[in-house]
């Protein structure tokens, strides 16, 4: 990229204040499907190789950290038999999905999943385009995971839709989860869905 090109890029950005994510643990005794587990690899850091992480982009798996059973694979069209997997998880993966493609993957978590597990998503609070002259929203974050804190950006171009909570959970309701936890923060959310 020359000079100008990246200087172009920056003068895109619009930053979001810092927000302090914490990943709190949880049971699952069987195997973890991660959606996009490339990157910082969060949920790998969590839960090692009870993890298969998956993701389109082989350069950001290759970039995670060592333990998951890591998948070049794309999420709207999973390869794995129905009722494969004890849970489900996302972190800040969704917000790189198109809004157009969002039921589609939820739909395929759900049919991957045990009846009676859960998918456990953490993602960004993204509203409608503050800076009509910035069209990247980026999200600087510091997660705490297994007692490390890790420093990481997440960058988008900036979506159409509002994508929060309610937008998730209601998309998550119409493929047939029922959502059992949700917390935000101000500007990231957590919510915990159930396939019963
Ligand atoms: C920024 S990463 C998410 C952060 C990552 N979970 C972590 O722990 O740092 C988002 C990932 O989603 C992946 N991705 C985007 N669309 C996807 C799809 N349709 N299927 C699988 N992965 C996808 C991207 O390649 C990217 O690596």
């Amino acid at each position: 990229m020359s000079e100008n090109e990246l200087r172009f890029a920056q003068d895109r950005l619009y930053y979001f204040p810092a927000q302090e994510v914490s990943v709190q643990n949880f049971d699952c005794s069987g195997i973890i499907l991660d959606i996009g587990g490339g990157g910082k690899g969060i949920v790998g850091r969590l839960k090692g190789s009870q993890v298969v992480a998956i993701d389109l982009s082989k350069e950001e798996l290759e970039g995670a950290p060592f333990g998951p059973l890591k998948v070049i694979m794309d999420a709207r069209e999973m390869r794995f038999l129905d009722a494969t997997f004890s849970a489900a998880t996302s972190f800040y993966s969704l917000m790189y999905i198109q809004s157009f493609d969002h039921g589609r993957v939820l739909s395929e978590v759900f049919r991957v999943l045990i009846p009676g597990s859960r998918f456990f998503i953490w993602d960004a609070i993204i509203p409608h385009r503050l800076d009509e002259g910035r069209d990247v929203a980026v999200f600087p974050v510091t997660i705490d995971v297994n007692r490390d804190s890790v420093d990481a950006e997440y960058a988008v171009l900036w979506p159409k839709l509002i994508l929060d909570l309610p937008y998730y959970e209601n998309l998550a309701q119409n493929v047939g989860f029922e959502a059992v936890t949700q917390r935000e923060g101000e500007r990231f959310f957590f919510l915990e869905l159930l396939k019963s």
